[in-house]
Formats: structure tokens, sequence, C-alpha cells
């Protein structure tokens, strides 16, 4: 806190401080719009304010455009009667203009680096339209992919979330100078253990799977100096995040130091009473601002009773005088209070958004994060066929880049028929051959595209799920693909047999059959602005294939939630045993317990062989560094990136501990014939656990070690800690 901010508050009115933390729409503010503060309507109309105020609340959010930032902060400054700039803030997701791919698709790139320049063009891209923060990253650990958010993701690991977050915090917050936006980290706590995987759903999970597997992302994204943190729209132990103080204060505040801004999510505060945790919108005030929140994202409590409140002594001026200073300071610290307009510019926002660069970084982003889940020898295509059929729902559209588009459109975006003409020509044709809708049973459109696959060399099928069946509020009974793109592939099958399926989708789906039937499934995930591009030099062999899953396929819904990192059990099945039924062992009658595809796998073009698997020593004394080491040797024909990843597994604890935990991965780079030695270290730090007395701690005992391409991998060696 500097002296400038503390100034400032003390010039500030006590009604002044207290709208100061409400947040509201930022088209609250245009003056393109007949009555401005009319414009909240529908949910948002909740939010009850003074008029004579509005003008004075400190924040807003979401509305992309330079323009129309310069317009709603010009028109706020014009209006309000303090003139505190307003700091706006905004959902930039997975990109701003240029969309890259959603962020579990990203994670998979297993590239740290590639997290982090995608952030910083994001941010660059916000900064540039005038936004001064972007609620991201969503790091919330994910295991059921009903869950429309798990898009938003980067997936089942803590330790892979964890570094996905420290990249994305990095790369927004950076050193860019005044191109940089704060992160807020979100949705603090374990929204995505929602039950039965529908949003804003209850969550239920003990103290020890919170901190084990949900609280490190966040903790992580705290450690790389996160500027803010949202609160989940869930309870957890049955109070709601947003007025949990065990959560807020005891945790983020007293156990990890954060004191920066906490925020609510939209509306969160009144939700409590429905929730049924309070009894109206002042025990409301009372139990966020108690908790630790900052911030009041579109809903009235504070601007309503904080008052009231503190004249009965219930919140004291000190606590709302915190909670105002965090977001004075950091509106200094961004350069707000000086200049609003900081780092809006309308011409070179032209310029640099959606420039050959960040196109081309989106395109790498997509590139890298797609994922070959099945090759029986058609992929990649050879360039020199002499036709091409692009068929399937998502095979000319532009609506492919995700659900959290932000300033993303879909005209601006390049659909696979587009990227696949851009690199061959008229020689590639499209047909719908069937409609998107997960409902849609009309088989009309058949005819026309098995003719179209008859006359081609080879067929692009463009499957999966609509993009706007992932994403908040978008929850899934059913993860396999329609029936009726099943039907289209067996017909397209039966007149050409040189079929690759490009799969679409914003989560992992259930998908057995087409693995069964396609004879090649490269997912594109939802792909981002470039994604058509990318698709077509993947098919085509321009770009190899090196992204993993980081979040488990299931063979069938009913085997969720299934994830990598889980409990052994005591009476585990043993994997030779996977395909059959063993009556008293932890299994399924009609299923075997191994998912469709595992956490971290992804194929290549290329083959890679482990070898030489070291081990320093089998024994670690406290404060030792072990280091296990690798030989990957690119035997196949492509060069191509790997992801080399380390496993460990704590076999006998004090509590019991998962099967297999990632502690390490690489991203390496082989030449055809090329051979690299990948090296780990190993630290006590890395065995530490949430004991039998939530104490974090590494118990001694055997560990086992696993280096392999994906979580499937065997352990090669073990030490004891000693
Ligand atoms: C979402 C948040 C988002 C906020 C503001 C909420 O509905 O849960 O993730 O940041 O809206 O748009």
């Amino acid at each position: 806190m500097s002296k400038r901010t503390k100034e400032i508050l003390a010039n500030m009115t006590l009604e002044q401080k207290i709208y100061h933390l409400q947040q509201i729409t930022t088209a609250t503010f245009l003056t393109t719009k007949e009555s401005k503060f009319e414009i909240i309507t529908g949910p948002d109309s909740a939010v009850k304010l003074d008029k004579g105020m509005v003008y004075d609340v400190g924040t807003s959010l979401n509305l992309v455009g330079a323009e129309t930032m310069i317009d709603a902060e010009s028109n706020y400054l014009k209006n309000s009667k303090y003139k505190i700039p307003l700091m706006i803030m905004q959902d930039v997701i997975h990109g701003h203009r240029t969309l890259y791919p959603i962020n579990l698709a990203v994670a998979g790139s297993f590239d740290r680096e590639l997290a982090k320049d995608l952030a910083q063009m994001a941010a660059k891209e916000a900064a540039l339209d005038g936004m001064s923060v972007t609620f991201a990253p969503m790091v919330d650990l994910v295991r059921d992919p009903r869950w429309g958010r798990v898009m938003e993701s980067s997936g089942e690991d803590p330790y892979l979330n964890g570094e996905m977050a420290k990249a994305t915090v990095e790369g927004y917050q950076g050193d860019m100078g005044k191109y940089n936006i704060a992160a807020c980290v979100k949705h603090f706590a374990a929204y995505g253990a929602a039950e039965a995987g529908r949003d804003y759903n209850t969550v239920d999970i003990s103290e020890r799977t919170l901190r084990e597997y949900y609280l490190p992302a966040y903790k992580s994204a705290v450690d790389a100096g996160v500027k803010m943190v949202m609160t989940a729209f869930n309870i957890v132990d049955g109070v709601p995040c947003v007025g949990n103080k065990h959560l807020v204060k005891e945790i983020l505040r007293d156990e990890w130091g954060f004191d920066g801004i906490v925020i609510s999510d939209h509306g969160a505060y009144e939700e409590m009473i429905v929730h049924g945790a309070c009894e109206d919108k002042k025990e409301a005030a009372f139990l966020a601002m108690d908790a630790g929140c900052d911030i009041e994202m579109m809903s009235s409590c504070y601007v309503e009773h904080l008052k009231e409140l503190i004249d009965e002594g219930k919140v004291t001026v000190e606590q709302l005088d915190k909670a105002v200073l965090r977001i004075l300071d950091l509106k200094e610290e961004l350069g707000v209070l000086d200049n609003p307009y900081r780092s809006v510019n309308v011409e070179e926002a032209k310029k640099v958004q959606l420039s050959p660069e960040h196109r081309a970084l989106a395109r790498r982003g997509a590139a890298e994060s797609a994922v070959l889940l099945k090759n029986d020898g058609v992929l990649p295509f050879s360039k020199k066929v002499d036709s091409v059929a692009v068929i399937g729902p998502l095979g000319a559209t532009g609506a492919i880049h995700g659900s959290w588009h932000c300033g993303g459109k879909i005209e601006e975006t390049v659909s696979v028929y587009d990227g696949l003409k851009s690199l061959l020509g008229d020689k590639v044709k499209y047909a719908q051959g069937c409609p998107i809708e997960y409902d849609a049973v009309d088989e009309s459109f058949f005819d026309e595209a098995c003719q179209l696959a008859k006359a081609s060399e080879c067929v692009v099928l463009c499957l999966g799920e609509d993009q706007e069946y992932s994403g908040e509020g978008n929850c899934r009974t059913s993860i396999d693909i329609p029936e009726l793109q099943y039907k289209l592939l067996d017909r397209i099958l039966e007149v050409n047999k040189n079929v690759a399926v490009a799969l679409f989708t914003g989560r992992p789906l259930a998908i057995s059959r087409l693995d069964k039937t396609a004879p090649a499934i490269l997912n594109m995930w939802m792909p981002g602005t470039e994604g058509g591009n990318a698709c077509a030099s993947l098919l085509f062999g321009d770009a190899v294939p090196s992204g993993k899953i980081t979040m488990t396929f299931p063979r069938a819904l009913g085997q969720c939630p299934i994830y990598y990192n889980h409990y052994t059990t005591g009476r585990p099945k043993a994997q030779e045993d996977d395909e059959k039924f063993v009556r008293f062992t932890s299994c399924y009658l009609d299923m075997p317990n191994s998912p469709l595809y595992p956490f971290g796998y992804g194929l290549s073009y290329t083959s890679f062989e482990y070898s030489d698997f070291k081990l320093s020593s089998n024994t670690m004394n406290r404060g030792d560094t072990l280091v296990a080491s690798v030989k990957v040797k690119n035997t196949g024909k492509y060069k191509a990136k790997e992801a080399v990843q380390l496993y460990i597994r704590d076999v006998k604890g004090s509590c019991v501990r998962p099967v297999k935990e990632l502690k390490g991965f690489e991203k390496i780079t082989l030449d055809v014939g090329e051979e690299k030695t990948v090296s780990f270290d190993i630290t006590e730090e890395m065995l530490k656990y949430w004991n039998r007395d939530l104490k974090f701690v590494a118990e001694k005992g055997e560990f086992q070690v696993f280096i392999g391409k994906d979580s499937a991998c065997k352990p090669f060696a073990s030490f004891m800690l000693i």
C-alpha cells in the first residue's frame, strides 16, 4: 500500500468507499445506449444501485473493444462525483481477439513456454482494448467430463495444473510494461468437483482431498504473484465459497499470505441466500466481508447493507478500508490511477489483434495441443493426392474456436475447409454430411457426402460436439458423439476407407465406438482462430502431433469419475485381468477399469524409444536430490516433439497415496534418429503430502519411480526415503 493510495482513501467518504467495492457491467457506462443505467436488466437487475453513485463503482466487467472502452471510461469519469478512474476487467480465457485453443488443449502441449506466450499474446490484445484485469487462469481440477467448464481447466492433475497456472499468470502479468494485465485465478475453491458434473452443483470433499488435489493449482498461482482471486459459486463443507471463512481467510489469506484482491463470482453474494446459507442480503454482506472478500460482482449486498453493518459494529471501517485499499493499490500498480487509458489504443489494436504474428502463434498453439488419438496408418495424408473431401458438420465453420470466445469472431476463424484449401487449393471439396445438433436425425445430407467421399482420394471427417455444448452452464449427460455422426461415418467408410476423423470437442468424449471404427482420430479440441490451418498442416504432415490428453477419456460415461491418480483400494483388480470380470475385486461386470485413453496419452507420426532408465541412488536422505533419467530416441521418420513424463508413487503412507502422481515433465524435440537424455531431479519437497495429521510432510519409506510417454507407464526403480 502506497502513500498515495492511503491519501486517496483518507479523502473518500464512507459511501464512496462502499461503492468502490461494487462491480457492474462496463456496458452500463456507454453513451451509445439510450439509458445507460437501465442496461442492468435480466439477472443483472438484482443490482440495486443509487443512480447518483453508479458512476463511482470501483470496477466493471466484460466489454470488448478499444473504442467502447474509451467511451465507457470517459463517460464514467465525466459523470463520476469523485473521479477515481474505473478499472475494467474481462474474461480473457483462451485469447482475446486472436483465440488460441481451449485451456484443456493447451495444457496437453505440456509446454510451459507455449502457455506463457499464448497468455502474453492475449494480455497484449486485451490491454490494447483497455482491459486491466483478466478473470483467468481458471485452474479448477476436473474429473467429470459432463461438466461444461472442463474446457477452461488444465485437467485432472494438481502438478500440471499448477505449472500451467504459473505459466499463464507469468504470461498475463509478465514483462510487457503497459501491455501487462493483472490475472485473477479462479474459482476458489474446488468448483471442478461439482457433483454429477452439473454446473454450480454441490461440492462435498474432505479437507485432505481439497488440499491434496484441488488447492495446489490456486496456490501455485498465488506463489507466482497473481493479483486477484475469484471465489467459486459452490459450497465447500456446507458453506458457499464467497462467504467461506475457512477457505478465504484461513487458507488463502492467513496460510498462503495472499493480500491481493478477492472478488466474488457473478451474483454469488446474493446466491448465498438461495443456497440457504444466510437469511438476506445484509447477512450475505456480512459473511462475505467476514470471510475476506473485497469486490462484489453483480449483486448489491455491500452497497445496500455495509453501512448498516458498520453502524452496528459488525463490520469495522478498518475491514472496509483494507478492501478499498487493495483495489486502489492495484489501480496504482497498473497505472490506472495515473492514466486509465494507459494501454488502450484504437489504431495499434487494429494492427496487433489478429496480426500475422498472433495468428502464427495461435496456429502453433493449436498444432501443438492437438492429440492424435488413433492412427492405423492413414495419417499423415499425402499432399500429392488429387482430391480431398472435407465432410461433416464441423468442416466448414469457424464455430470451432471454443466457447469462451471473448472478442474472437466465427467469421475470423479459419475453418478446416478453408485451412485445407489454402494448403492444397481447389482439389478440396466440402459436403456437410449431417447437422450438428446432438439430437439431429436428418440423414438427407448423407448421399451428397457419400458421393463426394467416393470421388475423393481421402476424406477428412469433421465430427464432434458444437462449441456451445461446453463452457459455463453447458453440461451433458451423454458425452459420446451423436448417433447420426456414427451413421455418417459408417456410410462414408462403405465408399472410402482412407478416412481420418478430425474431432472437435470441449471435453473428453466417450468414443469407444469411434475408436473401433475410424481409421484415424485427430482430436483438435476447440482449436481457436487458426484451428483450420493447424488441422490441415497436421493431417498432411506439415506438422507432427505432439499433444497429450490431460483429462482421462473414459470408455463409457459409467466409468466416471475416472482419473489416473486414484487410490489403489484394498481389492484392486490386477492390470493383466483388465479385460476380465473378477468378482470381489474393485471392478465392473461389463467393462474394464482402464480408460479408453489414459492421462498423458497422445500418438505421433514418429516413434520414440525409451531406454537406459536410471535412478542415481536407491536411498534418499532428508534434503538429498536424486536424479532419474532416461534416453529417448526418435526411431521413426519424422522430426517430432515428445512430452516425457515423470511419475512417483509413495508406496505406503499414514494416509493412503495415489497409485502414481505426475511430478515432472519435459517437452523435447528430436530429429529423425536423434537421441536425448532427459533427467529429472527428485527432491524431498516433491514427496510431501498432507498426512494423517494434515501436516505437509514427506514420510519415510519406499517410493517408486516411473518415466514414460503417458500415465500408463510402469515403475523402473524405487528408493527409500530415510
Ligand atoms: C463465471 C466466471 C466469470 C464471471 C464474469 C461467471 O459466470 O463463473 O468464471 O469470470 O462470470 O464473467
